[in-house]
């Protein structure tokens, strides 16, 4: 089995990062499993004097990115950048020994938001992560308010998502073969 860990950069009710990540748990593929982080916007400012002896939920978020096998992103772009509470998550991560190497698909739910993902790419790969090229995709949901359902049927959109698990699932085996 598997496991991936889907988080939103956005914390919208409606976000349309989030609504992405839904529908690729819906289509998720036989033998694996996606589960959402959904506590971003709970996380406390990221504060280096505690970061070898973070919070609570801080500790949880680090065994939870132990316990899975690759991380799906999906994030938004504010003000040409990545949103600050989405690169505090990232920041806790830093000095984790859980983050570094993971496999990383990049979701991207806005072609508009090249500044925010040229920025993520940067703060990822400085923080040792694997992002896995033929598993990140750029879809075009921007303004659409769509759900998870529809997004899920859409044929294009879908056939991305299916494609982008599959090439992740293909890579995240390889390498456990390789091991
Ligand atoms: C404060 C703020 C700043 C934004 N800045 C940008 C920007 O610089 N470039 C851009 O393409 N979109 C920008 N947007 C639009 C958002 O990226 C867009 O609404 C996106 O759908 C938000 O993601 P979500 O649907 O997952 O919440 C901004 C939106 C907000 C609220």
């Amino acid at each position: 089995m598997v496991r991936l860990l889907a988080v939103s950069g956005s914390l919208r009710a409606a976000s349309s990062n989030a609504s992405l990540l839904r529908a690729a748990e819906r289509l998720s593929l036989e033998g694996m499993s996606i589960q959402q982080y959904l506590e971003v916007g709970q996380l406390p400012h990221f504060d280096p004097d505690l970061a070898d002896n973070p919070p609570a939920i801080v500790v949880a978020l680090r065994e939870l990115i132990g316990r899975t096998d690759g991380i799906l992103i999906s994030c938004p772009e504010y003000a040409r950048g990545i949103p600050g509470s989405f690169k505090n998550a990232l920041d806790w991560l830093v000095a984790s020994h859980e983050f570094p190497g993971k496999p990383v698909a990049l979701f991207n739910a806005s072609p508009r938001a090249s500044h925010a993902q040229a920025a993520l790419r940067l703060v990822l790969e400085t923080m040792s992560a694997n992002i896995v090229e033929p598993a990140s995709i750029t879809v075009n949901l921007l303004a659409k308010e769509l759900d998870e359902i529809s997004i899920a049927a859409d044929p294009q959109v879908r056939q991305q998502i299916v494609s982008a698990l599959e090439a992740f699932k293909g890579w995240i085996d390889e390498q456990a073969r390789l091991r």
